[in-house]
């Protein structure tokens, strides 16, 4: 198979039914695959052509939660939230191939999921393997300005949110934000592989973490509702 440059990918995503990107970053318009602006906010329903719970991977990367998940929850759709486009490429294209018809993406910066995402549309949030931003708390992914983020398209009842990570910083820093913001902590794991997993989803592995576990790092995990 002929490898594709950035620019091929970034051309190819524009037409795949299952990937919208964001028009401008302050902007509720995605373009879809007719290269139409539409605005997708409270509409994803209508993209899987059902009502079921609607999970999000955020920073997805090539969206192997997203993917995961999807074939291991038929009855669940996911979206995969990330802002490089040749990333995007690798899950979308895969989940095409497959018929994983439950997996869609979304180009765009978490910051602004508001425009994307309507208050209650979301179930659960995953967050897997982001940067930790080491220095820079304002920018990591479970800071408060993120959480309240999370909050405005959370469902109110029974929402989960996971955060895995390899990074001892990141970890901690989350759990003392969460303490702080008095948020009900429902799982916490220093090390998940020391024993046998507690669910089953844990299993699933990003492109990240199976370079953090070639060089032996702890992967950490903390469930939460917000
Ligand atoms: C360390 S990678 C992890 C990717 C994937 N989750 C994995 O585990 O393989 C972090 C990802 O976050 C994305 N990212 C960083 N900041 C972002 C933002 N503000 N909005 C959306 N994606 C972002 C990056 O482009 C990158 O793909």
């Amino acid at each position: 198979m002929t490898k594709l440059s950035k620019l091929q990918k970034f051309a190819a995503i524009k037409t795949y039914e299952n990937v919208y990107s964001s028009k401008r970053h302050d902007s509720p318009f995605v373009i879809n695959s007719k290269g139409q602006e539409v605005i997708i906010k409270d509409q994803w329903h209508k993209h899987f052509n059902n009502n079921n719970p609607i999970i999000l991977e955020v920073a997805c990367g090539k969206g192997h939660y997203a993917r995961g998940l999807g074939k291991m929850h038929p009855n669940n759709n996911y979206v995969g939230v990330e802002l490089k486009g040749n990333r995007i490429w690798t899950g979308a294209n895969t989940a095409l191939k497959n018929n994983e018809n439950n997996v869609a993406f979304l180009r765009a910066r978490i910051e602004f999921m508001e425009f994307y995402f309507g208050k209650e549309e979301i179930s659960e949030i995953w967050i897997t393997f982001p940067d930790p931003q080491l220095g820079k708390a304002k920018k990591r992914t479970t800071a408060p300005r993120f959480l309240d983020v999370y909050r405005n398209v959370l469902k109110k009842e029974k929402n989960l949110v996971h955060l895995k990570t390899d990074s001892t910083e990141l970890y901690d820093y989350t759990l003392e934000v969460l303490e702080e913001q008095k948020v009900k902590i429902l799982y916490t794991n220093d090390d998940i592989y020391a024993a046998p997993l507690d669910f089953p989803e844990l299993d699933i592995k990003t492109f990240y973490e199976k370079m953090h576990l070639e060089d032996n790092r702890k992967i950490k995990y903390i469930r939460f509702t917000l």
